[in-house]
């Protein structure tokens, strides 16, 4: 080739790289996005004491920022300790702690079960990755807190307190992501109260929420005096009888926690069979991203719920380890899924710095239909580390 030729082809090289508008890097992109997210929420905050966390986008395509007692509140402060954990740049260590001690008071808000989601998503993370034990003493006093809301004799903890029309004693799937909190507990002080409501929560769900084909009922209603199931129902699925894709996930995930926790071949056995319903149902799209229900009525022509997917993918990765005669499978799978989400990314430098768009958050309240949502994103980038850390490190957390 001639000098000239080469030269042009140099400088068309420099030109195409300089001029790429995507970061190179999976951690790049979620970098460039944190920041401007954060620089997002400053010029909303003006300098006052931050007192809420981004969520999603409002319908005006503003920032929705929520106060501490929102179930998704932890999120964001979570995903700064990743960058943390993922980069070791304090930067990040000092962002996710300005975010997450906005969570201090839930420590003693017993009204709800979102417990785990708020506080072991942002001060679990913060002490895994610090040893704070202020942290750690925040933690502890969630746990005991997130406890009083259990019944014996139903043997769960029970989830909401509003709809009292509708039911007695909900306890929703999602719920046993509330879990990973009271065994972090019984860990760290041997307290056998944390491993009993647990285990007899993860127990009874497994009695009661699944159907024969693995799939699970979004909230089951007991009665508290009893123990008795009262009625299997849905509340952000399409029917009673459907399978909301988010369920499946939350139910996906938490089986899995359970395993790693316990050692109870059960547990992987219900996460293994859940998995199973995910992908052979033929509901789901090619490329592995479900609608919102996996019994919508009108698929294909129905949103998508990436979040589904990313919770998804993240406990993947967990199930290739805890499963680790199935881990190629569960592995490519997972590869899979994470490489197809990029088609769901938000824009660089736009989307209020969220990561990914196309969730879903309550299509039958048309609440947050094709958003982006920041526990799509947390679980997101959970997925990225525990994939960075399996490949780097062979170990996942
Ligand atoms: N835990 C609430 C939800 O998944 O929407």
């Amino acid at each position: 080739m001639k000098k000239e030729v080469v030269f042009l082809v140099f400088l068309l090289c420099s030109f195409v790289s300089c001029n790429r508008s995507e970061p190179v890097s999976d951690f790049d992109f979620v970098a460039s996005q944190l920041k401007y997210a954060i620089k997002q929420i400053d010029a909303q905050e003006k300098g006052s004491t931050p007192v809420s966390n981004p969520r999603s986008e409002n319908p005006d395509g503003s920032l929705h920022m929520v106060p501490s007692g929102d179930w998704t509140s932890g999120f964001f402060p979570g995903e700064l300790w990743y960058m943390y954990a993922a980069t070791s740049d304090d930067y990040w260590k000092e962002e996710a702690m300005r975010r997450t001690e906005i969570l201090e008071k839930e420590k003693k808000n017993g009204t709800t079960h979102d417990m785990g989601f708020k506080m072991y998503c942002s001060y679990g993370n913060g002490y895994r990755y610090t040893r704070d034990s202020t942290y750690k003493n925040i933690l502890l006093e969630s746990a005991r807190t997130l406890v009083t809301r259990f019944n014996e004799k139903v043997g769960c903890i029970r989830s909401w307190d509003h709809n009292k029309d509708k039911w007695q004693f909900p306890v929703i799937i999602d719920n046993m992501m509330n879990l990973e909190l009271l065994f972090w507990a019984f860990h760290v002080t041997h307290d056998s109260i944390f491993w009993h409501v647990a285990v007899s929560h993860a127990n009874t769900t497994l009695k009661n929420h699944f159907r024969s084909d693995n799939s699970s009922y979004h909230v089951v209603d007991y009665d508290p005096e009893t123990g008795e199931v009262l009625n299997r129902h849905t509340h952000q699925g399409y029917s009673h009888e459907s399978a909301w894709a988010r369920g499946q996930a939350w139910g996906l995930y938490g089986y899995i926690v359970c395993f790693r926790e316990t050692g109870d071949p059960a547990y992987l056995t219900q996460a293994k069979r859940i998995a199973e319903y995910i992908f052979t149902n033929p509901n789901l799209p090619e490329d592995l991203i479900p609608y919102w229900d996996y019994n919508a009525p009108n698929i294909p022509n129905e949103p998508r719920d990436v979040s589904a997917a990313a919770i998804t993918l993240s406990a993947l990765y967990e199930l290739a380890v805890c499963d680790f005669q199935n881990y190629d499978k569960h592995k490519e799978l997972a590869d899979r899924l994470l490489e197809n989400l990029k088609a769901y990314r938000a824009h660089v430098g736009k989307d209020q710095g969220f990561l990914l768009l196309h969730s879903t958050g309550s299509k039958p309240h048309d609440s947050e239909v094709d958003v982006p949502l920041v526990y799509a994103d947390y679980y997101y980038l959970e997925a990225l580390l525990r994939k960075k850390n399996f490949e780097e490190r062979g170990v996942i957390h």
